[in-house]
Formats: C-alpha cells, structure tokens, sequence
C-alpha cells in the first residue's frame, strides 16, 4: 500500500515537471542566452581593449611629452634594461632625463649616449635605494626640477625560481625595499609637484608574474601586484588632477634579470619592449606593454588556480632554470 502511494506521488510530480517542462527549458534557453550575451560583450569589450592598447598607439604619432606633462623625467633603475630604454624613450619625447642607479660608470655612459642622440639635458644621480636613508638626499637632488613622467622602474628578482626557505634574508629584503619601498617613497616626493601643477604621469614596473600568484617567485609576485593595486588605486584618487598612473606588467624581457635570454616574439629586448609600451601612456592606465604578452596575460588569467600552480612548478621553473643559470650572490650584488 505504502509503496503504490509512493508511486502515485511520484506520478504526480512527473506529471508536474512534464506541465512544467516548457517553462523550465524556456527558463535553462533564457539562461543559456543570457550567458551567450555575456561572453559576446566580453569578447567585444577584449577585442577593443586589445585594438586600444597594442594597435592604435602603433599608428598614433609620437607626442611631445614635454608639453604634455612637463619638462623632466625621472627614471630609477635607469643604468640598464627596461629603465634605460624608457629614459631614452622618454628623452626622444623631448624630455630632460634624470637617471639613477647605483653605478655612477653606467649612469654616465647612458646620459652621454642621450645627450649625444638627443637635443635634452641629463643628470645623474648614483644611489642604493637598499639604503633607506637615501631619501633625504634623493630629495634635495630633485627639488628644482620641474618633474613631469616618474618612472618607478627599479626592481630585483630572486636569482633563479626557487622555493621561499632557500632564499636568503638579505635578499627578501631587497625584494621588498626595491620592489615595493621605493616605488611608494618616489612617488610620495615627486606626486605633490604633479597635483600642484595638475599635469604629470607615474609609470610603475609591475610584472606579468602577477596575474595569478607564482609560486617559486612568491616574494616577487607578492610584491608585483602590490605595485599593479598600488598604481590602480592611486590613479583613481588622483586623475581628476590630472596625473596619470599607469601599471605596466611585462612578462619575460630580454635583460640582465632574464640573464639576457635570445629575444624573441615572446622575449623582446628592453628597447623594443619600451618602445610598445611607453606608447600605450596616453591610452590606458594598465597594459602588459607587448602584444605577445597581452596575449599570455590574457591566457594566464583564464587558467585555473590549480593548473597556473602545477605547470609554474612543473614546466616554468625547469624552462627558467635552463636559461637564467644561477647566480652567485656575489654575482648579483656586482656593479659594474
Ligand atoms: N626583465 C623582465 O623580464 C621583467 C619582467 C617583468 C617585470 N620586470 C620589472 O622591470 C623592472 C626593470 O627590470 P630589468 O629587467 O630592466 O632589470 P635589470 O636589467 O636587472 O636592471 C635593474 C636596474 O636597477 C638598478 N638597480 C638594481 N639594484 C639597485 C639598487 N639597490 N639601487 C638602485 N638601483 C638599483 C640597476 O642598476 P645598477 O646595477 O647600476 O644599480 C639597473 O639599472 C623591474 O622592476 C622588474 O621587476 C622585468
């Protein structure tokens, strides 16, 4: 009896859903359209991201930067790789360059080589931002200068891909005081100027190694997004005053921190790599810079969580370590 009642309810509600049946497919068919929509416009909205940033800026003319946001530049880490490139950059814009490194020899040798392509002037100022009493006299060095474009450039990685309890200390430290540290205290001395004279642009050097966390770079990938939230954030606070705020996130650059790896589509040398992305200023304030790395961010963020981690151990710490050999901490403390 019991059985022939569960049956009957059982009946009952069959017959309930097949009445319904109609609403419910219409129901899943508005969803199923819905969510088409949704793909389409994100499609669309990438598609005129994408033209934005890696084409457009390809065909707009160069401008003079000088009058845009003023008349000097300051670039950190400018002595070589991605910092000297922008400064050159920068400098065939029309701007005054200053340029700081630790390496007194190198700043020289890439002010000269302004100064000798260009019709600007140069300084130079030789300074270990590990240092974090340097502040005051990097100050006093600026203080006359009308500073248009900051680039916070400087930055260090870890020697190799390696798990966080092997690296040392010292060198954690240095991740955070030049990753993070400086990039706050410049941008807290030179930002003021710019509010005043409602004109300016900060650059700020994150990296691609931030669109997911990467393990075996953990320090370094940490510290990056606080870069890309940093910039973000501060741009929102200070665009009605006229100051731009761009997060650039390359992927690999062919430099001394990639061990000079051959460049190819996917690894640009630094002046090829600036030269894309300095021209994306004018037209968004987050760019991976290159149109190859645009693609591998748009990729690395459709990844899942799980995936992004086992193929970062996996696969991206093997192709590192075979083309960034480890350096000795005496080799990478070394200026030249
Ligand atoms: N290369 C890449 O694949 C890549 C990818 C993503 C993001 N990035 C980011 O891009 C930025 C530049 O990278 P890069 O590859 O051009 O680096 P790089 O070739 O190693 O150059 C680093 C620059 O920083 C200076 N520097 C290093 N330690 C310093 C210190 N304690 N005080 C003052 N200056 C110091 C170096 O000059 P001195 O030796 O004269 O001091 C040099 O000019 C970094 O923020 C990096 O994280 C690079």
């Amino acid at each position: 009896m019991a059985a022939s009642v569960d049956q009957l309810s059982f009946n009952a509600i069959i017959e309930e859903i097949s009445r319904n049946f109609a609403t419910i497919r219409d129901v899943f068919a508005l969803l199923g359209a819905l969510y088409a929509a949704k793909c389409c416009i994100q499609s669309a909205y990438n598609l005129y991201r994408a033209v934005k940033v890696y084409v457009l800026p390809k065909l707009w003319p160069k401008q003079d930067f000088r009058t845009k946001y003023g008349e000097w530049a300051v670039v950190t880490g400018a002595s070589e790789g991605i910092g000297r490139s922008y400064a050159i950059e920068l400098a065939k814009r029309g701007m005054n360059i200053m340029l700081m490194s630790r390496s007194h020899a190198k700043l020289e040798k890439v002010a000269v080589e302004i100064e000798s392509m260009y019709d600007v002037q140069t300084k130079i100022f030789p300074v270990d931002f590990n240092n974090h009493d340097c502040y005051e006299r990097v100050e006093s060095a600026l203080s006359d200068l009308d500073i248009g474009v900051l680039v916070n450039n400087v930055g260090i990685m870890y020697d190799r891909l390696q798990y966080f309890l092997t690296v040392s200390s010292e060198r954690l430290k240095q991740i955070v005081n030049l990753n993070i540290m400086t990039t706050v205290m410049m941008t807290r001395m030179i930002l003021p100027q710019m509010v005043n004279r409602k004109r300016g642009a900060i650059i700020n050097l994150s990296s691609g190694a931030c669109v997911q966390p990467v393990p075996a770079m953990t320090a370094y990938s940490a510290a990056k997004i606080y870069t890309d939230y940093f910039s973000r954030a501060l741009g929102y606070e200070y665009y009605k005053d006229g100051v731009v705020i761009q997060s650039v996130q390359p992927f690999y650059v062919s430099t001394r921190m990639t061990n000079f790896m051959k460049p190819n589509f996917l690894v640009p040398d630094a002046d090829t790599y600036v030269d894309h992305a300095l021209k994306t200023l004018p037209f968004t304030t987050r760019t991976f810079g290159y149109w190859s790395h645009g693609l591998m961010g748009f990729f690395g963020n459709l990844i899942p969580e799980w995936l992004f981690f086992w193929s970062t151990i996996n696969i991206n710490v093997p192709i590192w370590n075979f083309f960034v050999p480890e350096r000795s901490d005496e080799q990478s403390k070394k200026v030249d």
